[in-house]
């Protein structure tokens, strides 16, 4: 490993200033380069490919985030130091690895797992098997595939429900079903294996106990030894109020998670954080990164539905801002495996996000509105990052799903979520829809 001291001396003092590149295009590229920009650390920033938001952070730049040799011919040109990889695929298909056996890329100081550890989420079964050898909490399981399917039938018949499937590999955040009966699980299972539903990603299924319970995200950064967790969020995944509707990249998030008092937050560092941190360790797996832990409260207790190898999205846009941290330095200490000597700031304020989408997502919807009121909506309470969003001659226009976020801090979560929705009502785009209840299950709780 390249040790990061003095990747350039920057002229004003004895302080290490580098080049950086930041790949993906989503909300969470936003925060991420809207805290990166805030380093003394930071150089030059740019963003592969970005949006409309990461543009006044740093320089997009329009490569193909999977095509690795792009990327690196790009480092060496414009002498980037540090690459700081935001969505799971490129993490999976192994761009650490590759950028740690080319010499001339080596030093690069990547902030992402290897491809082996990015199995953590890129496989199920590997996830769930990672988390039997460590004794980690989760809901009991089966994994099945074509060689043994007749057993996976007999197994679903004797399940209790609802019956939970997951595709076992990466189905952009489709891949799980929660089946009401046992018909219902059945005709799933088959699509899943014999047809491939989710084509590839669901060969192998795995099939799991229901949890019952309150969901929250937990992040971690790790240096492959030594660990810190980040303030925690929650994520609100339906489309419609009250948590009705189609399952969505995510509507908004909030941070602090009240039900997650510190001796929960005690539990969940002792029976999840340490021995997924320990098994990383032990088995040798090359992982300077984030590990994204959903956990759902089952009773007093914490259990892991998910691993995710990468910070949420909306979660970050919460996290971030509340980080009190220098984020270069975060990431210097990681690739350094130095995060023993680091401790987290958060701010004591609290944070509500609400995603502004396009009418029809998660269905079809349409792009290229024009998105009015941006600047009115900023104020000393409220942040805007951009998620698909893109600029054509200072126009900001919609270009995804899930277009802005807003995110504001309050002294209390309901303060937050106000505030954030009275700073949506200055933005407008044809078809515009956001949810106007984030947070609703913690007012007067906070
Ligand atoms: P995943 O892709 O594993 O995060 O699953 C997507 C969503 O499905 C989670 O956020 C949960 O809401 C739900 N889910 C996954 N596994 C379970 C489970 N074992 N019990 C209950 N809900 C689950
Ligand atoms: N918000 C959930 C995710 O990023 O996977």
């Amino acid at each position: 490993m390249n040790v990061i001291y003095n990747a350039h001396i920057c002229s004003f003092g004895n302080i290490i200033i580098m080049n950086i590149l930041l790949l993906g295009s989503g909300g969470r590229e936003h925060a991420l380069a809207w805290k990166l920009k805030q380093s003394p650390h930071c150089s030059k920033l740019f963003i592969a490919p970005g949006n409309a938001g990461t543009a006044r952070c740093g320089k997009n730049v329009y490569l193909n985030i999977n095509d690795f040799e792009a990327l690196g011919k790009f480092c060496k040109e414009e002498a980037v130091e540090m690459m700081i990889v935001g969505p799971e695929e490129p993490l999976v298909k192994g761009i650490a690895d590759f950028f740690r056996k080319d010499a001339s890329l080596a030093s690069i100081a990547v902030i992402g797992p290897s491809g082996e550890g990015a199995q953590l989420e890129g496989s199920k079964s590997y996830g769930k098997a990672f988390m039997a050898r460590h004794h980690i909490p989760t809901a009991a399981y089966g994994e099945f595939d074509a060689l043994n399917y007749e057993e996976g039938i007999k197994y679903l018949q004797n399940h209790s429900l609802p019956i939970v499937l997951k595709a076992d590999g990466l189905a952009a955040g489709k891949g799980v079903l929660i089946c009401k009966s046992h018909v219902e699980a059945y005709a799933e299972f088959e699509l899943m294996i014999q047809q491939n539903k989710f084509g590839d990603a669901s060969k192998k299924v795995v099939v799991e106990e229901f949890l019952d319970g309150i969901e929250l995200s937990v992040f971690v950064l790790t240096d492959g030894k030594n660990y810190v967790i980040l303030p925690e969020a929650k994520d609100y995944k339906r489309v419609g109020e009250g948590d009705t509707g189609l399952n969505t990249g995510g509507m908004g998030a909030v941070s602090p998670v009240p039900f997650a008092g510190p001796d929960f937050m005690k539990k969940v560092e002792d029976q999840i954080v340490k021995p997924t941190i320990e098994g990383i360790w032990q088995e040798n797996i090359d992982f300077k990164g984030f590990v994204f832990i959903g956990i759902i409260k089952v009773g007093d207790d914490p259990l892991v539905i998910e691993y995710n190898c990468r910070m949420g999205d909306p979660e970050t846009e919460v996290v971030i801002p509340r980080l009190k941290n220098d984020l270069v330095e975060l990431f210097i200490a990681t690739w350094n495996q130095q995060l023993d000597t680091v401790h987290i700031e958060t701010d004591i304020r609290k944070a509500c996000t609400v995603m502004a989408v396009s009418g029809g997502y998660p269905g079809e919807y349409e792009k290229g509105f024009e998105i009015e009121g941006l600047g009115q909506a900023e104020s000393e309470h409220t942040l805007i990052f951009h998620s698909g969003t893109k600029a054509f001659e200072n126009i900001v226009m919609t270009n995804g799903g899930r277009v802005l976020c807003v995110t504001s801090f309050g002294s209390s979560i309901t303060e937050a979520a106000e505030r954030s929705r009275a700073a949506l009502s200055y933005i407008s785009f044809e078809e515009m829809y956001y949810r106007k209840d984030i947070g609703y299950e913690f007012i007067d709780q906070n």
